[in-house]
């Protein structure tokens, strides 16, 4: 080998030498990139759960604002979000994986809270004028929690949350598939619970007795569809959502 092969030699390891910094440092670099990649995205997940945490506590103060007033609505809320949540599952993933369905189904009669004392726990039957005013607690609902600027669809489910498949409910005489799924779906697990739950009036009935009932509706009060759904969860999964399981 000549001197000159000599220097080419030394010169080429040179280039490798800085070649194989250069890629060092770019490495080191994208490793930096990756850890803020890491970080922001950790810092964006926590902001979003407080979010979502902040969502729920509105939520939960809405509903606790009703049942403040009437000690029956507070665990009938839980209990029919409960049933209703585990309908959607069955019936639509994607909206029961949405919050709001969850919120809309907890906040279905956070209008009666513009209900006097005197409608609200009234023991005997309702007058015409004392019914008109029941009736608007879906509307008045659906202003409360649409006024939250971030609960549209769960202000969706309050408002028809009384409507029924025929077309006889309220306030709006919505019918069939013009009603949204998810104030379909709360419409059976409202009655479910309400059928199964002790009043002072009346002993609960059990779970055959008010499968049957619906079953009877179906097609006229509900969305028969639904009622089929209901049937395919046991009553053993529907008494653990009745305990909070
Ligand atoms: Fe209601």
């Amino acid at each position: 080998m000549g001197e000159g092969d000599i220097a080419t030699v030394e010169l080429l390891k040179g280039e490798l030498d800085e070649r194989r910094r250069e890629a060092g440092q770019r490495e080191r670099q994208l490793e930096r990139y990756a850890s803020d990649l890491r970080e922001t995205f950790k810092a964006e997940r926590a902001r979003g759960e407080q979010l979502r945490a902040s969502y729920v506590a509105t939520v939960r103060a809405l509903v606790n604002a009703v049942e403040a007033r009437d000690a029956y609505t507070g665990a009938h809320a839980d209990r029919v979000a409960a049933y209703g949540l585990e309908l959607t599952w069955l019936i639509d993933p994607r909206l029961a994986a949405d919050p709001q369905t969850e919120f809309g189904f907890l906040l279905h009669d956070v209008g009666k809270v513009a209900l006097p004392d005197g409608i609200l726990h009234k023991p005997g039957r309702l007058g015409p004028e004392e019914r008109r005013l029941v009736r608007r607690h879906p509307e008045i609902g659906c202003e409360i929690v649409g006024g939250t600027g971030f609960l549209t669809d769960a202000a969706q489910i309050v408002r028809y949350h009384h409507e029924q498949w025929d077309g006889n409910g309220y306030p709006d005489g919505l019918a069939g598939d013009k009603i949204p799924l998810a104030a379909r779906i709360f419409a059976v697990a409202d009655t479910l619970d309400a059928m199964t739950t002790d009043r002072p009036y009346r002993p609960g009935a059990s779970l055959a007795e008010a499968r049957a009932e619906i079953r009877v509706l179906a097609g006229t009060q509900f969305d028969p569809d639904i009622i089929d759904r209901l049937d395919e969860i046991p009553d053993a999964r529907l008494g653990q959502l009745r305990e909070g399981v």
